[in-house]
């Protein structure tokens, strides 16, 4: 065939192919097959040597128009194949933005932790520091240094866990007490919570886990009236401005003297419910006067400074709140207290 005859057939054959060409990779392949350094054209081109003189240029000439229409041709190809899968792909990624939002689900705290949110917050505004302490205790902080007799039963393998002969998980948060006394120097006024360990036997209202908040303030002529005002503008704040206090006389090691304390029930306001077994009153926790010999022991005059102390359990004022009757349910990891109103 003559070369002229060959170019006008390499150039039908490849527009046709181009035309059907319908990915990147298919128009890849044409171009190296027509257009690349060892492609068809090329091939004619390299032939021209052995045409006479006079042929060659009228060859060449048509050689280069062929090439220059098969290059047009090929990137308008390509800008129409680039332009149908670019509309492929939005087509596929189209988003409707009339659906209806996906609602994350809402969480919300633990009914012991807003308690104590709410304890932390109103000591804050009465001036007192937020602290901690260790949950594994030693004998020595947990008991020893509260001044318990040496044969008291509080602190008989019995009621407490026990993790060494000299540690064991806190059964009071009291037991953060002479540490801070150790750190700090008077005036000291504080609240110190967390959560604390008695081998109980299980029942609606006994845990062998739950929590506590204690209070401590020491200074120069701190008073037992001192404690019953900031007990009553706290259980005000905490219950309402109706709410009454009762303090009894009681017995702890650590404070002389020492009372028990109770708050109107909240439900019923002292006139007597279910809530509070008809009495009118909620027990809530114990408190007195700090012992002269803690004071003491952490190296201050029982002359000149005096303080109080108190403690109470968070886990039954929540069940009180949140109408829940069975403490157990605060541990057990049940979803519906964490989830959203
Ligand atoms: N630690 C006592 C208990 O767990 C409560 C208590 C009583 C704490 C008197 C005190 C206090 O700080 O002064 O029953």
């Amino acid at each position: 065939m003559d070369t002229l005859a060959e170019l006008a057939q390499i150039e039908t054959t490849a527009l046709a192919e181009l035309r059907a060409a319908d990915t990147l990779d298919v128009l890849e392949a044409w171009r190296v097959d027509y257009l690349g350094r060892k492609g068809r054209l090329t091939g004619v081109l390299r032939g021209m040597g052995s045409l006479p003189a006079e042929e060659r240029p009228v060859v060449g000439g048509r050689a280069n128009e062929v090439r220059v229409r098969l290059e047009d041709a090929f990137a308008a190809r390509r800008a129409e194949v680039e332009a149908a899968a670019e509309t492929a792909q939005l087509e596929a990624e189209r988003l409707d933005v009339t659906l209806p939002g996906r609602a994350p689900r809402m969480g919300r705290a633990h009914p012991l932790t807003r308690v104590l949110d709410e304890v932390k917050a109103i000591f804050l505004g009465l001036g007192f520091d937020i602290l901690d302490g260790p949950e594994v205790e030693t004998f020595y902080y947990n008991f020893a240094s509260l001044n318990y007799p040496e044969d008291h039963p509080a602190m008989d393998e019995q009621d407490s866990f026990y993790l060494t002969d000299d540690t064991l998980l806190r059964t009071h948060t009291t037991a953060t007490q002479v540490r801070i006394l150790q750190e700090r120097t008077p005036p000291v006024r504080c609240i110190y919570y967390g959560r604390v360990h008695r081998r109980e036997q299980l029942t609606l209202r006994h845990s062998h886990t739950f929590h506590q908040v204690d209070g401590l303030l020491v200074d120069e002529g701190v008073t037992f009236a001192d404690l019953k005002g900031t007990l009553d503008a706290f259980f005000k704040e905490l219950f309402g401005p109706q709410t009454q206090m009762r303090f009894r006389a009681d017995f702890f090691p650590f404070t002389e003297p020492s009372a028990d304390f109770s708050f109107t029930c909240f439900e019923c306001h002292g006139a007597g419910c279910r809530l509070c077994s008809g009495t009118g009153w909620v027990e809530f926790g114990g408190c007195g006067m700090v012992h002269p010999n803690i004071l003491r022991h952490v190296g201050l005059d029982p002359e000149r400074y005096t303080g109080w102390a108190f403690g109470f359990g968070v886990d039954r004022v929540a069940m009180r709140r949140y109408g829940v009757g069975d403490i157990r349910l605060w541990m057990e990891n049940d979803m519906r207290f964490l989830t959203g109103v």
